[in-house]
């Protein structure tokens, strides 16, 4: 497999959408097996502002995060800066790889069982934590079509750009939702979150919660506990463990798009710290660990090379062979699932799998 090339035809790719349409998501995908469809235009729609959600406590920014975490090994940087909107495109057309079971999977058990979700929870508001392009959450929003539910829905990204588009195209397509996108760090507390009135469905999808070490991610859902009421939801969606080739091939994709929006990171660095970053001497790696439950994924230096960070006046020495870890993802079971919502304080309503168990969607209830 040629990375070079097929990073340059991602490159082109991205640049030529951006020159054309600024990636609304109006027109159909550039890859074969887009799931999500050209749509007729219709006229223009007020355009979305963000709401931005000040942090409620100290969370290092990317400096900080450089200092504390890149210039000595080992070396790691928090996911998160994976998001500008490249990565965000980039993560969206990972999504439509044939090797990423867990986009279809949980759109599948979404669109199977959202009518009975909407039906249970009945939410005034659905509030989400990193919503991303939101393409699955549409099944709840048919869902409340079907039920004659009415609700509001409040997506939260780091990613400004990808939520004001996201938020275009589910206006035109939903003219009743009340959309109020949210921009900021889920990492820097939820205390800023504008209040609700009614019922809440808090939803995390995606497995984005098996980006979090497991005590982070009961932290984290305990911290979105306390912020729901009794009788409020919680919906999470949590990629399961299963045979490691199956794993493997969803981190590293054949057309390499997995690889360049690992790699988009140096991208983002060289843009924020002035940095010089060769792309050309990274390449991608990524594993399921079966011990530790867990895939991970790094950056690894394919020759010396000494980086400058210019906006921080500091060099980083890298040897061939060192590694950037870049991500963790988590893999659980069936009852840890389970027990992770429940240590988190909620009741397991629900709990929904394909029949291969390659995903598992849990409806958490407060009590
Ligand atoms: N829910 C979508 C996207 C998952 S990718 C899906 O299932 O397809 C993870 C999402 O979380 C991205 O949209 C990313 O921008 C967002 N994200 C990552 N770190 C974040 C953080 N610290 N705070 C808020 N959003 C974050
Ligand atoms: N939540 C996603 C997952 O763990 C995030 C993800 C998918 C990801 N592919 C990636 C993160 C590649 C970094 C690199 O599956």
């Amino acid at each position: 497999m040629n990375f070079a090339r097929t990073g340059n035809w991602l490159s082109a790719v991205w640049q030529d959408r951006h020159a054309m349409v600024a990636y609304d998501g109006k027109t159909s995908g550039v890859l074969p097996n887009n799931m999500y469809n050209a749509r007729i235009p219709r006229p223009r729609l007020p355009e979305f502002t963000c709401l931005v959600i000040p942090p409620d406590r100290a969370v290092p920014g990317l400096v900080e995060d450089v200092r504390e975490g890149l210039l000595q090994p080992p070396r790691s940087l928090p996911p998160k800066y994976f998001y500008d909107a490249k990565g965000s495109w980039l993560f969206e057309q990972i999504c439509r790889t044939p090797e990423y079971y867990l986009t279809r999977n949980e759109d599948a058990l979404l669109a199977e069982h959202g009518r009975s979700i909407i039906a249970e929870a009945r939410p005034d508001q659905i509030l989400e934590f990193g919503s991303g392009n939101s393409h699955k959450t549409r099944r709840l929003f048919d869902a409340c079509e079907q039920t004659a539910t009415r609700c509001s829905y409040a997506p939260f990204d780091v990613c400004a750009s990808m939520l004001e588009a996201a938020s275009e195209t589910l206006q035109s397509d939903y003219r009743w939702l009340e959309i109020t996108p949210m921009q900021g760090d889920y990492h820097a507390g939820l205390g800023r979150l504008p209040p609700a009135s009614g019922r809440r469905l808090a939803v995390f999808l995606g497995s984005t919660i098996g980006n979090f070490t497991p005590g982070d991610a009961l932290g984290f859902l305990r911290e979105i506990r306390s912020r729901l009421k009794p009788g409020d939801y919680l919906l999470l969606g949590v990629d399961r463990i299963k045979d490691k080739c199956v794993i493997d091939a969803a981190y590293n994709d054949g057309r390499g798009i997995t690889a360049a929006f690992n790699l988009n990171l140096l991208r983002v660095l060289n843009r924020e710290l002035a940095a010089d970053f060769n792309l050309d001497c990274y390449r991608h790696r990524a594993e399921f660990n079966e011990t530790r439950e867990r895939v991970e994924m790094h950056l690894v230096c394919s020759r010396d090379q000494r980086v400058q960070l210019r906006r921080m006046r500091e060099t980083i020495a890298f040897r061939k062979g060192d590694e950037i870890l870049t991500e963790l993802s988590y893999k659980y079971t069936w009852d840890k699932a389970e027990k992770l919502l429940e240590d988190a304080g909620f009741a397991v309503a629900r709990h929904c799998q394909p029949t291969n168990g390659y995903f598992s969607l849990l409806l958490g209830r407060c009590n």
